[in-house]
């Protein structure tokens, strides 16, 4: 039998209301003032490693997310594919060698293509297996030298890898779902006005590698936050959430792109490596409309990528 405890006095007695606590009383949640440095691994060593070494002349697109599970390489894979069908060169970089998923989604493509016997625009894909950030730095370099844009797809957790990825983005792109539990790395919020009480340990990351890239004369990069599997709607809830992150990217200094909404074609069209862009280099599937036609060109406009213009890449038709 359990023994009860003893001790627990607070929960005795008639329940208190509960009260809404004025921002200043909040409880004291942490604030990093600079992001965990246990490994030394701290954000001017980081970007000094990418700094005296050669750079791509390709644009690097990472998507990232200390967060799993949140569309990182959903994105990459619809990102990389969207460039490739408007005629630039693509390197797709999968730095998640247990999941590949990017890697996978691209090799079910050269498959159906095959199999269909259609050309459809193809990335190169590349799984980077070591762990080493300055590897990964001279493997972007050497595959830099090929492409327009190199899209790298992250593993959703902190490494000094992650890291060097991160510092090394000309665009920096990251998925959110619209949950606060989603949101908890990239800001913390007041639990019932939901004001920003400081930025989770992802944005301070980011904005650590940023002013360290500034500091050591790198050019500032482009932070994209999306919203991923949106349902529509204009529920309370939603627009909390709406509200909370336009909040955020003041104070974090990120930019909200549209997003992608929630749909089965982002799911099921995975295990043939397809787009709805693909629909209309497919004879048997040319007469198809999808919704998510349209949401993967404002992709490209949301990233900023529609016009080379923004890019140090240059169209290659
Ligand atoms: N817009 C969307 N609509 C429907 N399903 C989606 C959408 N985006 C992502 N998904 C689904 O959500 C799941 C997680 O997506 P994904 O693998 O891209 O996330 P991730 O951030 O790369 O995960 P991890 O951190 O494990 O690498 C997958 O089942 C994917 O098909
Ligand atoms: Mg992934």
């Amino acid at each position: 039998m359990f023994k009860r405890f003893s001790s627990a006095p607070a929960l005795r007695g008639r329940p208190q209301p509960l009260r809404e606590t004025p921002l200043r009383e909040a409880p004291p949640l942490e604030a990093p003032a600079r992001v965990p440095t246990e490994d030394g691994d701290h954000a001017c060593k980081v970007v000094h490693d990418i700094a005296h070494r050669p750079l791509p002349d390709a644009r690097v697109i990472v998507v990232a997310n200390e967060k799993g599970g949140v569309g990182k390489s959903t994105l990459a894979f619809h990102t990389a594919v969207a460039l490739a069908d408007a005629g630039y060169r693509i390197a797709a970089v999968d730095c998640d060698p247990r999941q590949q998923s990017l890697a996978r989604a691209l090799a079910f493509r050269e498959a159906t293509a095959r199999r269909l016997v259609v050309d459809l625009p193809m990335p190169t894909t590349t799984v980077f297996h070591q762990s080493s950030g300055a590897m990964l730095v001279q493997e972007i370099a050497r595959i830099g030298w090929k492409a327009d844009f190199v899209v790298v797809d992250l593993a959703g957790s902190d490494s000094p890898l992650a890291r060097r990825a991160i510092a090394l983005a000309d665009t920096l792109v990251t998925p959110v779902n619209a949950s606060f539990v989603d949101l908890d790395l990239l800001g913390r919020f007041h639990p019932t006005s939901h004001q920003v009480l400081a930025s989770g340990f992802f944005a301070r990351l980011v904005s650590d590698l940023r002013a360290e890239r500034a500091a050591q004369g790198l050019a500032d990069m482009d932070w994209v936050v999306l919203p991923n599997r949106q349902r529509g709607g204009t529920s309370a809830n939603q627009q909390r959430f709406e509200s909370a992150l336009a909040d955020l990217a003041q104070v974090a200094g990120f930019r909200i792109g549209s997003g992608l909404a929630e749909r089965v074609a982002y799911r099921e069209l995975f295990l043939l490596g397809l787009t709805a862009l693909d629909l209309r280099h497919i004879p048997q599937l040319g007469a198809m409309r999808s919704p998510a036609r349209g949401e993967l060109r404002n992709l490209l406009a949301d990233l900023g990528l529609d016009n080379p213009a923004h890019g140090r890449a240059t169209a290659l038709a």
